[in-house]
């Protein structure tokens, strides 16, 4: 498993607006699209591709077009949705399936309450948008999922993670070609499962409160 932590004082300016807890929520959802877009540059960087042969207005060419089957981009709603944006600005032509999960605050164990996936994701690569790596419980789940259906590889997008989320994940996706790009990984988790520092309730701060 690969996880890369960005460093970019872009990302970091972004990211410290993000965690304020006086940034409105219609702040709060335009710097999540940007994030991702900046995240997305990095989380893309082993999309597969196939050579194309083109002619430019001076000379014929090679270039590259991305490859069939195309890339799936899966956000965990509730508040993954606030990703896909971001991440399709970057990756226009992939495919969308959603997945909705929801952790219970006691237990802290996710359920799953919706999933609109094609039933065979052999040789696709998948990427799954969710803000928050918390315990790892959500995003562990995603993917053991999507591998399930058939998925070649998946590469997470989290703004936020956590030394336990990852150690979580490690275990769960054992052996399997998984990477994990983070906007930053905070210092872990308080009491109630809680990123610290983190942002918050990563869905109420983007939709308020349900
Ligand atoms: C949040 C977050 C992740 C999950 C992370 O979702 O968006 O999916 O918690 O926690 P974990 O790593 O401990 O599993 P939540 O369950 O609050 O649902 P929501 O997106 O509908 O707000
Ligand atoms: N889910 C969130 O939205 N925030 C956290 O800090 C942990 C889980």
């Amino acid at each position: 498993m690969r996880v890369h932590v960005t460093d970019h004082p872009l990302i970091t300016h972004k990211l410290t607006v993000l965690r304020d807890e006086r940034t409105p929520s219609p702040v709060f959802r335009q710097l999540t699209e940007e994030l991702v877009t900046l995240l997305a540059y990095e989380a893309t960087r082993s999309v597969r591709v196939s050579p194309l042969d083109i002619t430019t207005p001076v000379a014929p060419t090679t270039g590259v077009r991305i490859s069939e089957p195309r890339p799936i981009v899966v956000p965990i709603l509730r508040a993954g949705l606030g990703m896909l944006e971001g991440m399709v600005k970057l990756l226009p032509t992939a495919e969308v399936g959603f997945l909705g999960m929801v952790r219970d605050e006691e237990t802290l164990q996710p359920t799953t309450y919706a999933e609109r996936l094609p039933a065979d994701l052999s040789d696709r690569q998948c990427f799954v948008l969710d803000p928050m790596l918390a315990t790892g419980g959500s995003l562990g789940a995603a993917m053991d999922f999507l591998f399930r259906r058939g998925a070649r590889d998946v590469t997470a997008v989290c703004l936020l993670g956590t030394p336990e989320g990852v150690s979580a994940i490690e275990k769960t996706v054992e052996g399997r070609d998984v990477t994990i790009v983070l906007g930053a990984l905070d210092d872990g988790l308080n009491e109630k499962g809680y990123i610290v520092p983190g942002l918050g309730d990563a869905g109420d701060r983007l939709y308020g409160t349900v």
